[in-house]
């Protein structure tokens, strides 16, 4: 079929019934309308994630900053019950989107869950981080094309070398995810933010005080504005 077929059929299947890939402006899945099977998996997957970050409200929520289109909430590990389960539910939603490179938390008991909940009250963003002492700065070699790709092929892709020098650091950033449909309007950046101004009592942490755990391509670009360096500290990979 000739090009211009396909997008005649296209303008002419439009009033009736969808036709061809489509985002959805909720869940933010690509699929394709028309197709049964993509649509219920649609459908499931829609519920799913908008049923994990809903965020109905609690009676006790640890605010720690608020802003014009959301506040970030801190949940620790003796929390509520309920508090607890939201915060790992939306963890595992951005433990899917990482894959299994994120190695497990050195220590679950102390870890701080920040979430962003937006004013739809919708939990949009989610950045787990832990105390460490040690750290590694990224090494801005440039890596060669041919073994860039053999990397890609790998399932566990680094996007970075690191020093073998070990540096002192405070808090790890084991994990950062925002809500596909929400990036890019400084989420990240006002959940690192808040990390740095509460992770420690009384004091505030520096931009080489925090390390990123084993970043994915799109971390070491947000860590790399963030920290204004592409030097920033790195922690627990599998060297
Ligand atoms: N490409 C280029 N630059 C980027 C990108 C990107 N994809 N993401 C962030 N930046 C840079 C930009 O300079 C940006 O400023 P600008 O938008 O004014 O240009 C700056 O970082 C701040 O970005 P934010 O808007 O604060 O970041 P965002 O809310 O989009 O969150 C995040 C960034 C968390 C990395 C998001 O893209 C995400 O969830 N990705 C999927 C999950 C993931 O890979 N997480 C990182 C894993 S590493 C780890 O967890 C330690
Ligand atoms: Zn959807």
């Amino acid at each position: 079929m000739a090009l211009l077929d396909i997008f005649r059929l296209r303008r002419e299947d439009a009033g009736q019934k969808h036709f061809g890939a489509i985002v959805c402006k909720s869940c933010g899945m690509i699929y394709t309308a028309g197709s049964t099977e993509d649509e219920f998996q649609h459908k499931q997957y829609h519920r799913s994630l908008l049923d994990k970050i809903k965020f109905v409200g609690w009676k006790k929520e640890r605010v720690v900053a608020e802003y014009w289109d959301g506040k970030i909430i801190l949940v620790l590990p003796d929390d509520p019950k309920y508090a607890v389960k939201k915060a790992d539910e939306v963890r595992q939603l951005a433990d899917n989107e990482l894959g299994f490179k994120q190695v497990s938390l050195s220590c679950p008991s102390r870890s701080k869950t920040y979430l962003f909940v937006n004013s739809e009250k919708k939990i949009v963003g989610c950045l787990v981080a832990e105390q460490i002492k040690l750290a590694f700065q990224v090494l801005d070699e440039p890596v060669e094309q041919e073994e860039l790709k053999k990397h890609e092929l790998l399932e566990h892709y680094r996007a970075w070398c690191c020093s073998t020098k070990p540096e002192n650091a405070i808090c790890g950033i084991s994990r950062i995810w925002v809500f596909s449909l929400m990036r890019r309007k400084g989420i990240g950046r006002r959940m690192v933010d808040a990390v740095r101004n509460t992770f420690m009592y009384g004091c505030r942490l520096t931009k080489e005080e925090i390390a990123f755990s084993d970043p994915t391509p799109d971390g070491k670009l947000f860590a790399s504005n963030y920290c204004e360096t592409p030097a920033f500290l790195v922690y627990n990979f599998i060297s």
